[in-house]
Formats: C-alpha cells, sequence, structure tokens
C-alpha cells in the first residue's frame, strides 16, 4: 500500500474530471486505496466556500479571493487528505495550491511568491508528490465547456490564457514533482499518458521490501 498525494490541474475545460475518474477505476484495478478530493470542496466548508467563490453575482478582491481558496483547502488537508494519507490511500485531488498560485496571480494584485508562502501555511508543508498539469490553448479548451461559465470563467478567454501560460511560468519551480501532458489529443491519448506517469511515480515511492530468503 502507498500513501501519496497526486494532482491533476490545467485551466477550465483541459478534460481533468475525465481522466481524474479514468486514473481512478486504474488505481482501484490495481489494489490501491483510492480517495477523490476537489479543491475547493470536499469538506461541509470548503463546499460552502466553493459556492461562494463560483458565484458570478459576487464581487470579491483577488486578495479575499486567495483567501478563501487557501482556508477551503486547509480545512480539506487537515480533514480529509491528511487522514487518508495516515492509512496508506492514493488521495487523487482535482487541483492543488498551483491552481492557487496561477489563477489568483493573473492580474498582478498578489504575487506567486506571496501564494506559495501563504499556501506552505494553508497546506502545513503538504505538497502533491506528482502533479500532471494538462495543458492546451484556451481557446479550444473553453469550446469544449458546455455549461454556464462560473465567476472565474466569465473573465473570458484572455484570462484563462493568461493563467494557461502563468501554469507553464509556475511548474519550473517544482520540475522534479510536475509533468506537463497535452491535452488537446484523445481522451484514450491522454489516459495512457497519465497512467505511465502515474505507475512510475507510485512505483518509485513504494516501500522496497527485502528480497526474500531463499
Ligand atoms: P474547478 O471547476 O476546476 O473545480 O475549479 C473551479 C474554479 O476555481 C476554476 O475556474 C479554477 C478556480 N480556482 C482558483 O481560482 N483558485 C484555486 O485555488 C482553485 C483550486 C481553483
Amino acid at each position: 500500500m502507498t500513501a501519496a498525494l497526486l494532482s491533476l490541474d490545467g485551466i477550465d475545460g483541459v478534460g481533468k474530471s475525465t481522466q481524474l475518474d479514468r486514473l481512478r477505476q486504474h488505481l482501484l484495478g490495481q489494489g490501491h486505496g483510492v480517495l477523490s478530493v476537489r479543491d475547493p470542496g470536499s469538506t461541509e466548508i470548503g463546499l460552502k466556500l466553493r459556492s461562494l467563490l463560483l458565484d458570478s453575482d459576487l464581487r470579491l478582491h483577488r486578495r479575499t479571493e486567495a483567501m478563501l481558496f487557501m482556508a477551503s483547502r486547509c480545512e480539506m488537508v487537515e480533514t480529509v487528505i491528511g487522514p487518508a494519507l495516515a492509512s496508506d490511500r492514493v488521495v487523487l485531488s482535482d487541483r492543488f495550491l498551483l491552481a492557487n498560485v496561477v489563477y489568483q496571480s493573473v492580474g498582478g494584485e498578489v504575487s506567486p511568491d506571496t501564494l506559495w508562502r501563504l499556501g506552505e501555511l494553508a497546506n502545513g508543508g503538504l505538497r502533491p508528490g506528482l502533479t500532471i498539469l494538462l495543458d492546451m490553448p484556451a481557446e479550444a479548451a473553453m469550446k469544449r465547456i458546455n455549461r454556464p461559465a462560473d465567476r472565474m470563467e466569465s473573465r473570458g478567454i484572455e484570462y484563462l490564457e493568461a493563467v494557461r501560460q502563468a501554469f507553464l511560468a509556475e511548474l519550473p519551480r517544482a520540475a522534479d514533482t510536475t509533468h506537463i501532458v497535452d491535452a488537446d489529443r484523445p481522451p484514450d491519448e491522454v489516459a495512457a499518458e497519465i497512467i505511465t506517469l502515474t505507475d512510475a511515480f507510485l512505483n518509485a515511492t513504494e516501500p522496497k521490501r527485502p528480497p526474500a530468503k531463499s
């Protein structure tokens, strides 16, 4: 059994939910205990904060917004992810702190450095062992969204493209734990690459058993 935190991220419309679902099925099939979480969300407080944060009728200052996302994640780390890792589960997170750093820094009111530091506090230092960024141009990704836009999406293609560029700019900070996957391909191809990356990561993480005595 392996305790690990993995996150999938990327701009809206890249297909995270579909791919997370496929990865979850794959890991369950391999016998892992899997917990899926969604950031923001996955706790009672997180769900309330999520509906505030995505409400298109609300106007929030970017710092307020940043801290509400942080608060939701703090609650999720403390009450859901921590206990799951302690019981050797693989936690699959739909987004994590990286999303906070890029979505809330675009616009320039809060710097990425400040958000990383705030995030360390909110997460108690916990970081995903593996982050996969699903990448594709914002224009193509927006065409895949067929539901009303939430507060972030209603900022438009230019904002989302800037978020995409911010994702690509922030990844080198954690180059050893992040991978970029081209999401502008058939879902089966994307899923196969995600599974290969995840299996390699988990194999390298698994506690090594001593060789059996002959
Ligand atoms: P989701 O639809 O992928 O669950 O995310 C909801 C929206 O919130 C999405 O547009 C990305 C945005 N977001 C932030 O702005 N900051 C964050 O920290 C997170 C986790 C999401």
